[in-house]
């Protein structure tokens, strides 16, 4: 399996309470194989890649070989489900301090998921030194800080390139027949990519709203769809990845845990943890349930949050999202780092030793540490950071959190409470106009 669960540093009688759980859990997943649990109108995703993936990434790749122009900047505009999938793979992936490198691989720079202005700005700075391809991405059409992002970068392409000089960057990825963006791809003939109808904004990676900036940028999108079908065929049961994580963590809720923390083992995984942050936040957050998502990344946030997680409240439970051996670079080149000796610092059992192990030291100790302090924590390993090991997790943590939502009794597929605050920034902008005139 590309993930293994520990459950080293979970007490005992929340592994008791799980193992209660697991039958009503393998229901649940079985439910949504089948399509026939609570919400399954939005059940599309699971599987996605055998039904419908890899056909739609062969068209993808068939279709951006037309691009006619050229282009070596790709803006992701997009917020909420629309974006963090792929922000989640680049960074994860991506030299990190590429920005300061000469590259031949297109950049990647996502807009379009605030109301900020500077920063708005600044993206415009970084597209006017750029030859930009825009990829506007809402299910929705109307999404609003999409939206206007959406007015300020078109009105700049077509002041830059003319009109059909745009139009020839603009890609767009929505609704297969309604919303904004459609008649505007419409209206255009814009290159146009559906969201299907039954996958929702958070579970949508694998599809075109991830596929499309992913493959621009030069990421291995068929890889990302193999590991996420090599979690699919995992039989439904006991020793599936989603439902041993939705039974810990439900277990651990029972027993008053109200906060997870997903504690990363590399920087590198930040927009990772948002993407998760979002997945399980917004999926279980209603009907006044639900467990609180938050996240850390070590060492850093140890020395800001460390404090807290071994002697707070408690009513916390860890996962830690530990990656044994990223010690790849972004073209899967092997590299290592030695920590060479120092008589001066005091330090000397790091002398010689390879950093990635100090790290996995450190991560170990605190976790027993954690433990120890009253939180229960358990362990998601992943060999490798690539493409092959994202999809997987992708998909595992999806299935999970549906999984997850079962077992809480909520449906994990809608968002009752992002539609308010939509509904209400519309309203606060329409009175703000009305105001003005
Ligand atoms: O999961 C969801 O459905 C939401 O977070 C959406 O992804 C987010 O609100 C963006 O919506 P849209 O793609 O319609 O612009």
């Amino acid at each position: 399996m590309a993930v293994r669960i520990d459950k080293q540093y979970v007490h005992a009688d929340i592994v008791t309470e799980a193992q209660s759980l697991t039958e009503q859990a393998c229901r649940a997943l079985e439910a949504l194989a089948a399509g026939t649990c609570r919400g399954s109108e939005w059940t599309g995703f699971f599987d996605y890649p055998q039904r419908a993936g890899f056909a739609l990434n062969a068209q993808i790749k068939a279709e951006l070989a037309e691009l006619s122009c050229v282009y070596n900047h790709v803006l992701v505009l997009g917020i909420g489900g629309s974006f963090q999938g792929t922000s989640a793979v680049h960074e994860a992936l991506a030299h990190s301090y590429g920005y300061l490198l000469p590259s031949d691989r297109p950049r990647l720079s996502f807009c379009g998921c605030h109301l900020a202005e500077v920063l708005t700005l600044e993206c415009i700075d970084a597209l006017d030194r750029s030859e930009p391809v825009v990829v506007v991405i809402s299910k929705s059409g109307t999404t609003l800080e999409t939206a206007v992002a959406f007015r300020i970068i078109k009105s700049y392409l077509t002041q830059r390139f003319g009109t059909e000089g745009a139009q020839a960057r603009i890609i767009v990825v929505t609704d297969a027949e309604q919303g904004a963006l459609r008649a505007f791809s419409r209206k255009h003939d814009s290159l146009a990519f559906p969201v299907p109808d039954d996958i929702g904004g958070r579970y949508s990676v694998l599809t075109a709203v991830g596929l499309v900036p992913l493959m621009l940028a030069q990421y291995d999108t068929e890889a990302l769809l193999r590991g996420a079908a090599s979690f699919f065929a995992t039989p439904c049961d006991a020793q599936n990845p989603a439902v041993q994580y939705a039974t810990l963590r439900n277990a651990c809720h029972r027993r008053g845990k109200l906060i997870e923390v997903l504690s990363c083992s590399d920087p590198k995984l930040r927009a990772f943890a948002d993407w998760w942050k979002q997945l399980f936040g917004e999926s279980e957050g209603k009907d006044g349930k639900g467990i609180f998502p938050s996240t850390m990344l070590l060492t850093t946030d140890l020395h800001a949050l460390g404090q807290y997680l071994q002697d707070g409240k408690r009513h916390l439970l860890e996962t830690f999202l530990t990656v044994t051996a990223p010690t790849h670079d972004a073209c899967g080149i092997e590299r290592r780092l030695r920590i060479p000796p120092d008589a001066d610092d005091g330090l000397s059992f790091a002398d010689n030793r390879f950093m990635q192990d100090l790290n996995l030291a450190a991560v170990q100790g605190t976790q027993a540490a954690h433990y120890k302090g009253g939180v229960p924590n358990l362990n998601l390993t992943v060999p490798q950071l690539d493409e092959f090991h994202l999809g997987y997790l992708f998909a595992c943590l999806q299935t999970a959190c549906a999984v997850s939502g079962a077992l809480l009794d909520v449906n994990p597929f809608d968002q009752p409470g992002v539609e308010v605050y939509k509904k209400n920034l519309r309203q606060l902008a329409e009175d703000a106009e009305d105001d003005a005139q």
